[in-house]
């Protein structure tokens, strides 16, 4: 018999998470305009089953049947990403008012359910013609981001509950720009610097715009993986080191005060483009934040790169635990050692914590009565909340908790082949189906917490 789960404080936000092109599909619906993602799907040998998310969970028409399966669940809270292409088809300029009604109206349903609306604003899907123009590695893409913030919180700013202004900069840096396996598709290894720092600027932009339209707190989703040297020795030790500072603290250390970490610092790349980091920049991204996002899924194993690697690392697998159907380790004790590492590594300068994604791709297949059983999901949910909980005990303020993903969705490189959801969705007919996991998780979140 397992210890039954511990109480989380009174007030603890529960939640799932999900993100639009993952989910909407409707890609060409009321004037939405193409995104990097539109692009990359679309070309063949991209994506691993050649598919595209121009359909999806075509959640986008099923939104009603959606937030229904939130209320079942009972979460208090629900993590959606808004399209930038729906609202500024071509990056900029004129807004398109049908775009931004569909979020309203999804804003709206969540609200009359009871349900707190958390809304990204960036999950990935540049507009094209903004990529046309340099994208990321473009300056003027941050203030692009900062009007579309704008636009989108004059619409929203009264009912949105939390803003997350980015999700995961850094996976967006290194599998778009870095090595080319996301859109959109650059493989630039360091070069790509510069895409963390205009992130990171539209970020801090967009934290003013919404402040002026809006009282709700703000926040940015950050993607963690705690790094372990696949070795004992001094170059595996100091190749950990340099990926941490990578992979962990990229963002957040400017995010938090601190400036880039050496080794990393934009200024220091060799692109021919001077003063990517210009004056005044550190401060506009250093505005405070309300809260930060963690999504953590694995912690990640490196060693020493050969004097023939690009990079002073090289990434390995992080073997003896057990692993998702993405191939991902199950290290449950890896969240709650991130939690304290960040309490530990920025002490006061350290927001309150919400944990925006945590989740695993497990092969869901409905049984011959259609149920689907998911065990694997629910011990590797379990875990990952016991050691939520431990951080919470060790000091570090966790104030939420939302699984990735509400439905089975369209993974990116991986197209339909990987499975997230607590709900399984037949992608042929659109059926959704809750799976035990689904029930899990609800028999968790609508516990009496103790003030209750
Ligand atoms: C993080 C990303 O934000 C999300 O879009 C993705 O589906 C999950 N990780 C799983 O890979």
């Amino acid at each position: 018999m397992t210890a039954p789960m511990p109480t989380f404080p009174a007030g603890f936000r529960w939640g799932v998470s999900t993100s639009a092109y993952q989910i909407e599909g409707a890609a060409t619906a009321d004037g939405r305009g193409r995104s990097i993602w539109d692009t990359f799907a679309h070309t063949p040998g991209r994506i691993a089953d050649g598919s595209t998310g121009d359909v999806a969970c075509d959640h986008y028409h099923r939104h009603r049947e959606d937030v229904a399966l939130l209320a079942g669940l009972g979460v208090s809270a629900y993590r959606f990403s808004v399209a930038w292409p729906r609202v500024l088809p071509t990056g900029s300029g004129a807004v398109v008012p049908a775009g931004l009604d569909f979020y309203e109206r999804l804003v709206d349903d969540l609200l009359a359910a009871g349900i707190d609306p958390v809304a990204t604003l960036f999950h990935w899907d540049l507009p094209q013609p903004l990529q046309d123009r340099g994208g990321w590695l473009a300056r003027d893409t941050a203030s692009h981001f900062a009007e579309y913030a704008d636009a989108v919180a004059a619409r929203l700013g009264d009912r949105v509950k939390l803003w997350i202004t980015l999700n995961e900069p850094f996976i967006h840096l290194s599998l778009g720009h870095g090595t080319g396996a996301h859109a959109p598709g650059q493989a630039l290894l360091l070069d790509a610097l510069p895409v963390a720092h205009h992130q990171l600027l539209g970020h801090g932009l967009a934290v003013a715009a919404l402040r002026a339209r809006s009282t709700a707190p703000v926040a940015i989703a950050n993607n963690y993986s705690p790094v372990v040297p696949a070795g004992r020795t001094d170059a595996d030790r100091a190749a950990a080191a340099a990926y941490h500072a990578l992979h962990n603290r990229l963002c957040t250390d400017p995010l938090l005060g601190r400036g880039y970490p050496p080794g990393f610092d934009p200024t220091e790349v060799p692109t021919g483009t001077p003063a990517v980091v210009r004056d005044g920049d550190l401060d506009v991204i250093a505005a405070p934040l309300d809260v930060l996002g963690v999504n953590y899924y694995h912690p990640s194993a490196v060693r020493a790169g050969t004097p023939d690697d690009p990079l002073p690392f090289e990434l390995v697998p992080l073997t003896g635990h057990p692993r998702t159907a993405f191939d991902w380790p199950v290290v449950p004790d890896g969240l709650r050692d991130l939690l304290v590492g960040l309490r530990t590594e920025y002490g006061d300068a350290l927001p309150p914590i919400q944990v925006t994604e945590n989740g695993c791709a497990y092969d869901d297949v409905p049984d011959t009565r259609g149920r689907v059983h998911d065990p694997e999901r629910i011990a590797y949910l379990d875990g990952h909340l016991r050691a939520v909980h431990a951080a919470i005990a060790a000091g570090v303020e966790v104030t939420g908790y939302f699984v990735w993903s509400l439905l089975d969705n369209w993974e990116w490189a991986e197209g339909f082949t990987k499975r997230f959801g607590l709900t399984h969705v037949d992608f042929a007919t659109q059926r959704r189906t809750p799976k035990s996991s689904y029930t899990w998780f609800r028999d968790v979140v609508t516990r009496p917490t103790p003030d209750q």
